[in-house]
């Protein structure tokens, strides 16, 4: 049995079909959806889905103990980040090394690094003139985007693509590999 928190800032939709996925599963159990933003819509989504979630300060997660004990409370195992934007502070990284996973809508190492968040990544993947851009599911370390990457997949960038177009493209790559790579990575425990 594995118990996930996710972690989105955003409308987290990657998040939902998370969840979504894994409601068949009894191996695997989605215990948290927690944010950093009180106004996100990915809360909404949680209540939608009758999973609790969980909103924290700046202060609460860098300055505090306060997100670690509250992820051994609900007794998460393994930490999903879905539109996650702030870096993960060290008490996390210790406490869940080697699991936690994030997914970054490039292919990175190309377009990653801080900053390089949703639009921003698009618009600089069209502004560079890419034919293809795609996903890439990694391992998270003290960096951002640097960790093991244990998945990729791609998608061509058209000539008409806006950063919207493109992210619609990403988007569905990300929903259709993301909850079933999650699966392989925890039986690969
Ligand atoms: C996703 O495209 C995800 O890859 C990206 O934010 C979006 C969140 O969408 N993450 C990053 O850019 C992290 N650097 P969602 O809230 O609908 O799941």
């Amino acid at each position: 049995m594995n118990s996930l928190a996710i972690f989105a800032s955003g409308s987290g939709s990657n998040a939902e079909q998370i969840v979504r996925y894994f409601q068949s599963d009894s191996e695997v159990h989605i215990v948290l959806i927690l944010s950093n933003k009180a106004d996100a819509f990915v809360l909404e989504r949680a209540r939608g889905l009758s999973v609790p979630s969980h909103v924290f300060t700046r202060h609460d997660f860098y300055g505090s103990p306060a997100v670690l004990e509250k992820l051994r409370e609900v007794g998460a195992d393994t930490l999903i980040l879905a539109g996650f934007l702030w870096l993960i502070p060290d008490n996390i990284l210790r406490a869940y090394s080697g699991r936690i996973l994030n997914i970054h809508p490039a292919l990175l190492p190309d377009f990653g690094g801080k900053g390089m968040y949703g639009h921003h990544v698009h618009d600089a993947v069209i502004r560079d003139g890419r034919k293809k851009s795609g996903i890439t599911i990694h391992l998270i370390d003290e960096e951002y985007d640097r960790g093991k990457i244990l998945f990729q997949a791609e998608c061509p960038v058209l000539p008409e693509d806006t950063p919207d177009s493109l992210a619609g493209r990403i988007h569905q790559l990300e929903h259709l590999h993301y909850p079933e790579q999650i699966k392989k990575f925890l039986q690969s425990l």
